[in-house]
């Protein structure tokens, strides 16, 4: 690398199908790349972080058309709440490309000129099997019998068209050379052996221009034809800096320094982009990191199995910085890992509310009491000072190592022991105790100066993480332009935050959440959305208060048999019933029933029971169903029983 490359940095995201919302899945890849393109601005590199839309493509032009929109109406529409989610998240990205803009396209056309003018593109036949949703041609010995795409599972198209190919085979060998030899080229290693193997069973040819659609980008010289969307997604990362225009961007900052990708999509930025820069005769990205999913319980995020988070409710409901905290904390990134509400409350809870936001509290309330507020002088030093100020020095630089190998969990591990440590310095200093003594107020400035510069520390820490929480906590020590223009040689020595400052201690940056609060607040919500979903008719013709007949009809409610009930762990007021509810079928249920019942009072009761009920989560566990009680006007409440014994799924009407 020459000089003036090292000192700039250009991190990319992949480009986001506009074919659906996105998800806290695609938000992670985002928030991850803005999280090193932060850090490495604040380490002084002159830095470019893309991201965009990729808007070509068959399964763009469908979507479009089941929504009888033209496809570039349907994008714009989608693209833009692309835009509203990155603002909500804090994306700091340099540029967002479109691959709908004319410099990309024309780039493309340049792109795909100059290989078939190189004789890397030549004209041929296709006949294979396509996967639409993935936009991946298979061929035959890479499926199963069933037909279905080896990545999502879905049924694969066969295809059979003329079609452009590149010679992909022509560079399997530098490319595993290439490979082999750059070890740091693809991230993690288990990744990297994948692609090596996927290389030693021999790469074909792959067409690159398809003739059954027309949403993309011409073949230059054969209008028949529409560029493969992966080779048009691919080329933006130099379209994008301006190539092919002899820009001084593209001079710049070309080669990447890292490409960060879900592992699904590693195979096209670690075999085929390089191929094709190689065919350009332009030097490769430094780095490709594929990173694993994040699932839910029920598996792989996705529209049809209705399981998606969405990242704008989670940010309502949370809070963008605890979004992004939890994100890059919860799962090492590489690895693949499970999201859930309740990790990411318990998260907050634990993490920000207890251990980060108690410090804050603590330390500027006892500045408030002791020193009207005004940041104080320190004075003596002692052993237990030396020792916060040299694992403040030590955990910065290392947090610095962890970010820049993208170990984004472990940093903020480092970067939380920190925090406890803080806290241990309070319980070790006692500042209550010296308060109560004159003698000691000099000890007392220097105790809470220390912590002071301790949250100076943190909060500089956390902002490659973080958006508002560092300037937050900055404004409460009256610090707020000191914290927001710093940068990582911030943290080069101890002791620079400024004396004499007023504090403005407000409220806890971050409140405890009470997780059974939560989710009975979001069951109402969903209760209320659901009643607005109904039909307008029907609403119209009922007077107010009253349902129609055929509503009621909907109901089915039947008496059951309870057979186990238990204590749900962490909550006072929820039992886990299960219950016989007809010959052999049984069912789970949870029930605030605890505070009114005992579960062995229950064993073997009959009650009565909505059966279908959408099924909910309530703390984790699947309710199916709910029961009947009345409720006194003291609350408690009493269980719906019939007045003999029937048989358990005996219909009520
Ligand atoms: N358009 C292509 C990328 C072209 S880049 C030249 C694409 N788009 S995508 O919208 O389907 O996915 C974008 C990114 O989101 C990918 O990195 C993908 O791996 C990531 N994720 C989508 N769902 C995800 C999870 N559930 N978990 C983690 N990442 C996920 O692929």
């Amino acid at each position: 690398m020459t000089e003036e490359q090292s000192d700039t940095f250009y991190v990319t995201t992949p480009i986001y199908y506009p074919s659906d919302r996105l998800h806290i899945g695609h938000a992670y890849t985002t928030v991850a790349a803005d999280a090193i393109a932060r850090f490495k601005e604040m380490k002084g590199y002159d830095t470019v972080f893309l991201t965009g839309s990729d808007e070509h493509g068959q399964k763009i032009e469908r979507r479009a058309a089941e929504a009888e929109e033209n496809p570039k109406d349907f994008v714009d529409e989608i693209v833009g709440t692309f835009v509203d989610l990155w603002q909500t998240l804090g994306i700091d990205y340099d540029q967002f490309i479109r691959t709908t803009d004319q410099y990309h396209k024309d780039a493309v056309q340049h792109i795909f000129d100059t290989l078939h003018d190189k004789g890397d593109i030549y004209l041929d036949e296709y006949e294979g099997w396509y996967c639409t949703p993935c936009e991946t041609y298979w061929r035959e010995h890479q499926i199963g019998t069933e037909n279905e795409c080896p990545d999502c599972g879905r049924e694969l198209e066969w295809v059979e068209e003329e079609s452009y190919f590149f010679r992909l085979s022509d560079y399997a060998d530098d490319l595993y050379s290439h490979i082999k030899e750059n070890p740091q080229f693809i991230q993690p290693e288990s990744r990297r052996n994948e692609m090596l193997s996927f290389i030693e069973d021999g790469l074909e040819d792959l067409s690159v221009s398809r003739t059954t659609f027309d949403w993309g980008i011409d073949v230059p010289f054969d209008e028949d034809h529409v560029v493969y969307v992966w080779i048009d997604a691919l080329s933006n990362y130099i379209t994008a800096l301006g190539y092919p225009e002899s820009d001084q961007r593209f001079e710049k900052y070309w080669p990447a320094d890292i490409h960060i990708v879900g592992k699904d999509i590693l195979r096209f930025h670690t075999i085929i982009w390089p191929a094709i820069l190689m065919g350009l005769d332009l030097p490769l990205p430094e780095q490709v990191f594929g990173h694993g999913w994040l699932l839910t319980e029920t598996g792989k995020m996705s529209k049809s199995r209705g399981n998606v988070v969405d990242p704008m409710e989670l940010s309502e409901d949370f809070g963008r910085d605890a979004i992004r905290y939890y994100l890059l904390r919860e799962v090492p990134f590489g690895s693949d890992g499970t999201y859930s509400t309740e990790a990411l409350i318990n998260r907050i809870n634990s993490d920000l509310a207890n251990d980060l936001g108690n410090l804050l509290h603590r330390t500027l309330s006892m500045v408030e009491q002791n020193f009207a507020g005004v940041i104080p002088a320190p004075d003596k030093k002692s052993e237990i000072d030396k020792d916060l100020k040299n694992m403040a020095l030590k955990t910065a630089r290392s947090v610095a190592d962890q970010i820049d190998g993208l170990r984004y969990t472990q940093a903020l591990e480092e970067l939380m022991n920190f925090v406890r440590r803080s806290n241990k310095y309070i319980d070790e200093t006692r500042p209550w105790i010296l308060a109560e003594d004159e003698d000691q107020h000099d000890r007392l400035k220097t105790v809470l100066y220390n912590l002071l510069e301790a949250l100076r520390f943190i909060s500089i820490m956390l902002k490659p993480f973080m958006v508002d929480t560092p300037e937050e906590i900055g404004h409460q020590m009256g610090c707020r332009r000191e914290i927001v223009m710093s940068d990582w040689s911030d943290l080069d020595e101890w002791g620079q935050l400024p004396v004499g400052r007023s504090v403005r201690k407000g409220d806890p940056i971050y409140p405890r959440i009470d997780l059974e609060e939560y989710f009975a607040g979001k069951e109402e919500t969903e209760e209320v959305d659901s009643e607005t979903e109904q039909t307008q008719e029907e609403k119209k013709e009922m007077p107010e208060g009253l349902i129609s007949f055929r509503e009621f009809q909907r109901l089915e409610l039947k008496v059951a048999k309870i057979e186990e009930a238990e204590r749900i762990s962490g909550s006072d007021k929820l039992l886990r019933l299960v219950i016989e509810i007809g010959e052999d079928e049984k069912r789970q249920l949870v029930a605030g029933l605890a505070r009114h019942y005992s579960a062995e009072e229950l064993m073997d009761k009959q009650i009565a029971v909505i059966e279908n009920l959408e099924p909910a989560e309530i703390f984790g566990v699947e309710s199916q169903g709910m029961l009947l009680a009345a409720e006194d006007k003291d609350g408690s409440l009493s269980l719906l029983e019939p007045d003999v014994r029937v048989e358990p799924g005996a219909e009520i009407s």
